[in-house]
């Protein structure tokens, strides 16, 4: 059994050993840039954690654990188109650097990549962990798909931003974490409970992402503030406030968010007067709290040894309250 900080340098020094130079330089330069640019690594720390307390072979599951940050910087890669975000882990996106057409390129190939790297997982869990991987991938896009969708509607309902969110980021962190509680030997009740674990842990994830969209420092984020606001993106602090609001507010919000002519600075700090009259952020964080302490609580379920589960509970702890 390894320690967290055991963990932790082990996922590093594999990602800062992945080998993805090649010809066209064009083509690589923008996947070496994207990985090496840091990131909380999160995903993989799910999968090796994961693992880590059903084996004591923890390290097996390394490949698959980069191929699921691989995954997950390649959907970076798109959604800063999508999003129209020029910065990125504290530097220029990929799309801001090198445009558009890299972007795409670059980003299917860090998708073909993350393949690459999970055919090395043990060939006894191969199938397993793939079919789990390729539910996932396709998960998210559905969640991505409606979260665009909803960027041009006004009536989205709470039910649906969860649901959203559940599909969008959810479920990369569950798979994550099934994907290594595979390659541990865990059981099917046990995973169960961790797919809990890590779907909620998601769900606050996303629901802090959306928070420090709003509260957060450009500085400890690596991205600007009120980027949501500039795409009518239905966060939950834009959905909380519409509910929240009285027919003139309401009427304000939408406006400004339609107003093709406000200076960006001026959209955002007029929504974010709004937020605060409202009290949106102090119903982020309830919701927030809501969802970690179900994460929390699954994991207390699983039917295993304290001691070999307290280094993903560390690492989940280290996310309550992040401002990056
Ligand atoms: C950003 O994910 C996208 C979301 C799903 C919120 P992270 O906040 O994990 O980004 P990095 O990997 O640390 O940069
Ligand atoms: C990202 O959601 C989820 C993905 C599937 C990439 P966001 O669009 O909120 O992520 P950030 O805020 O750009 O990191
Ligand atoms: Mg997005
Ligand atoms: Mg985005
Ligand atoms: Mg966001």
């Amino acid at each position: 059994m390894y320690t967290l900080s055991e963990l932790q340098k082990a996922v590093a020094n594999y990602m800062n050993h992945l080998d993805v130079d090649g010809d066209p330089h064009s083509l690589y330069e923008p996947i070496a840039y994207s990985i090496s640019a840091g990131g909380k690594r999160i995903r993989p720390m799910l999968t090796v954690l994961a693992c880590n307390i059903f084996s004591d072979n923890a390290l097996q599951a390394l490949p698959a654990a980069a191929a699921l940050e691989v995954f997950h910087t390649f959907t970076l890669l798109h959604d800063d188109i999508m999003d129209n975000a020029p910065t990125r882990r504290g530097k220029p996106s990929v799309y801001g650097k090198w445009g558009a057409n890299a972007a795409i390129l670059s980003g299917d190939a860090m998708m073909i990549y993350s393949y690459k790297l999970l055919q090395q997982t043990p060939v006894e869990f191969l199938p397993a962990v793939l079919g789990c991987f390729n539910y996932t991938a396709m998960t998210v896009c559905e969640g991505q798909q409606c979260d665009m969708n909803f960027e041009k509607r006004e009536d989205v309902s709470m039910e649906e931003y969860m649901d959203m969110i559940n599909k969008k980021t959810a479920a990369l962190l569950a798979g994550s974490t099934i994907i290594g509680a595979i390659q541990g030997g865990a059981d099917p009740q046990n995973r169960q409970h961790l797919f809990v674990f890590a779907t909620e842990l998601g769900l606050a994830f996303q629901l802090q992402d959306d928070l420090l969209d709003a509260y957060g420092t450009e500085e400890k984020l690596g991205k600007p503030i009120g980027g949501d606001i500039l795409e009518a993106k239905k966060s939950f602090l834009l959905l909380a406030a519409l509910q929240r609001a009285d027919v003139n507010q309401k009427g304000e919000i939408l406006a400004i968010l339609k107003d093709n002519t406000m200076a960006p600075a001026d959209k955002i700090s007029r929504v974010l007067a709004l937020y605060n009259t409202l009290g949106v952020k102090e119903m982020a964080e309830a919701k927030i709290n809501e969802h970690f302490n179900k994460a929390m609580e699954a994991l207390d379920s699983l039917d295993a040894e304290a001691e070999r589960v307290a280094p993903l509970r560390e690492l989940a702890l280290g996310l309550l309250g992040r401002n990056k």
